[in-house]
């Protein structure tokens, strides 16, 4: 998630657009740089660093100009180097791109444009576009023809921006699923890639949508469908700070955002005070049993915790569902509870945690929201540092969730020596990798998730399947389906099918199987048996998997290939890529994505 920013006018836009991409800068990025126009055409500045000291150390203020583009870089192609920053130029210079996102299929177009004498000067996947724009212009000596051809030579996601020395007054921008926007003012028309680009300016937007692409100038702007080359009414909106819009920073839904939040969440949850995931620790080892509460989203988080703690730290700490928990865990003083809430507030959680304390029971907390209930009721408390999450469903706080309880498994085999200090290093060096892979796997694969949950989304039941502990992941990606799109999916053990629900299997039944990298071998085997046997019985599976393609031929109906990973954060990772198809079966379905029927977001009835 970079930032674009844009802006045209009448007078220097210099100022606006430096304030424009610091604004952008708050979700941490690498380095910048800007394409503006002088008298002599196209002028790039770019290098590494901050915005303000990249300004600040280039002087980039004493370049006037009435139009121009920045951008700041959160690489995904490429190092952090001043070649691969954006803004990237075409071989003939006449085209200065700035993108957003990840074009998936770039070493093909690569080799396609090498194959026609271009020349590359970047590491990035972004440098395919200004070079097909110069290579499109020259047929047809237009440039929103050679935009739109450009365009439909690109997979995966962006959002872009460009100028160019052919029609120096201009700024053209076009996306795919990641946000675009413009805002309008008299004196300046405005281009951003997040509201912030242009708030303190004018709170009139213009949000672009899929297959639309723009061209703005000091004075007037249009949008147009990518297909037909035909204009679009677009209405204006009224940005303000505090409204929804604002606060959605661009995307269609709080779901969608809040999954695109992941690699920062997680980020932050992996930067908060060791102390705190010690203490948990501490008491961990201190109790005679510890068990694992939460409810909904929150239980199945515990059940990851319940798999993940085992693996590592060979201990078993049972998850138990906040509303069954009076009814089912035997609490004394040797008990522990480790409570995992987003909200803080939720009433069987609250109430499995008061039982617990009046049985004379230790507890503790996972928890978002600062201030709540149970982090105020409870012994010891971590407060994850997911940022508000708005939509009902819950997705980012419950990734943070796990991916604490990870930790306090590492440390829990640490100090149980079954890990040294080196391999614990190396898996939380492994855990660190997870933001990028999820930003990576996002914006290349969003498109696809896209695309295949549009074409099943009439599907009545789905059955989610997984072992281990993507058994887990297999229940909470199906409550993410229930929830959002109101279709009916059943979370299962994938060795549990054979003992009864196998009977129902036929080519009217739908499976996702959660499959593990093949170096969790005996896992691997046994979900592929699983897979087998539905197929067998003809049913349709769609295989989440990280073999490469071709590799189990035939035995998957649908696939979704993911990039290889460690076998400690694969199972994180697909859980993502189940909030996504969830997400987008449910747009499909038309439904109110961030606030569904009949729930909310803390429950705080019994
Ligand atoms: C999440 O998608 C659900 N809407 C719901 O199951 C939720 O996780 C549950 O109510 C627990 O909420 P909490 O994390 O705020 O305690
Ligand atoms: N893929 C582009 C790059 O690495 C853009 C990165 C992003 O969107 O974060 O330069």
């Amino acid at each position: 998630m970079c930032g674009i920013s844009g802006a045209v006018g009448l007078n220097d836009i210099s100022q606006a657009l430096y304030e424009g991409i610091r604004n952008l800068e708050y979700r941490g990025y690498d380095s910048c740089g800007v394409a503006l126009v002088n008298s002599k055409g196209l002028v790039l500045k770019k290098n590494i660093g901050g915005v303000e000291e990249f300004y600040r150390k280039e002087n980039v203020l004493r370049h006037k100009s009435r139009i121009g583009i920045a951008h700041t870089r959160w690489a995904t192609h490429g190092k952090v180097t001043r070649e691969n920053t954006h803004p990237l130029s075409s071989s003939d210079g006449a085209f200065a791109v700035v993108h957003n996102g990840i074009i998936s299929n770039y070493r093909f177009l690569r080799e396609k444009l090498a194959r026609e004498g271009f020349h590359f000067k970047s590491e990035t996947d972004t440098e395919v576009i200004p070079h097909f724009l110069e290579y499109f212009y020259k047929k047809s000596k237009n440039v929103e023809a050679a935009l739109a051809k450009t365009v439909e030579a690109l997979e995966g996601s962006f959002a872009l921006a460009f100028i160019t020395s052919h029609q120096p007054d201009q700024i053209y921008c076009a996306k795919r699923e990641s946000p675009l926007m413009l805002g309008i003012s008299d004196e300046i028309k405005y281009l951003g890639s997040d509201f912030n680009a242009f708030i303190d300016h004018t709170k009139n937007a213009i949000i672009i949508d899929d297959g639309e692409y723009a061209v703005i100038s000091r004075d007037s702007y249009t949008v147009k469908s990518l297909v037909t080359g035909q204009e679009i009414d677009k209405p204006i909106q009224k940005i303000e700070w505090d409204s929804e819009s604002s606060k959605k920073g661009g995307y269609p839904h709080y779901m969608l955002k809040e999954i695109h939040e992941q690699p920062q969440t997680v980020n932050h949850a992996l930067e908060i005070p060791a102390s705190l995931t010690d203490d948990i620790v501490d008491l961990i080892v201190e109790s005679d049993q510890t068990y694992l509460v939460g409810v909904g989203t929150t239980y199945y988080v515990a059940q990851f915790g319940q798999y993940i703690i085992s693996n590592l730290a060979e201990e078993f700490l049972p998850a138990i569902s906040a509303d069954e928990f009076v009814a089912l865990a035997k609490i004394d003083k040797g008990s522990m509870v480790l409570a995992l809430s987003q909200s803080g507030e939720t009433y069987d959680t609250l109430t499995a945690l008061k039982y617990a304390k009046s049985k004379g029971a230790k507890t503790a907390a996972i928890v978002n929201v600062m201030g709540s209930s149970i982090s105020r009721l409870v012994d010891k408390v971590v407060f994850q540092g997911s940022g508000p999450e708005i939509c009902v469903i819950s997705t980012k706080a419950a990734l943070s969730q796990i991916v604490l309880l990870t930790v306090i498994g590492l440390k829990l085999a640490l100090r149980k020596k079954l890990i040294g200090k080196k391999e614990f290093q190396k898996q939380i060096d492994q855990l660190k990798e997870l933001p990028e892979i999820i930003h990576a796997v996002l914006n290349e694969r969003s498109g696809f998730i896209h695309r295949i949950a549009h074409q099943y989304y009439k599907v009545k039941h789905w059955l989610y399947l997984g072992r281990g502990v993507y058994y887990p992941v297999a229940l909470e990606s199906a409550l993410k389906m229930k929830e959002v799109a109101y279709v009916h999916a059943e979370g299962m053990p994938a060795g549990f099918l054979k003992h009864g629900t196998l009977a129902m299997i036929d080519q009217d039944i739908y499976s996702i199987v959660f499959v593990p990298p093949r170096e969790d071998k005996e896992l691997y085997q046994a979900t592929l048996h699983s897979i087998e046997e539905i197929r067998a019985r003809s049913g349709f599976v769609l295989g989440i998997h990280f073999d490469e393609r071709g590799k189990n031929k035939d035995l998957f109906s649908e696939e979704l290939i993911l990039p290889p990973v460690s076998p400690l954060i694969a199972p994180l990772l697909q859980l993502v890529i189940a909030q996504l198809f969830a997400y987008f079966t449910a747009t499909s379905l038309k439904r109110d994505v961030d606030k569904p029927r009949s729930l909310a977001k803390s429950v705080t009835v019994g």
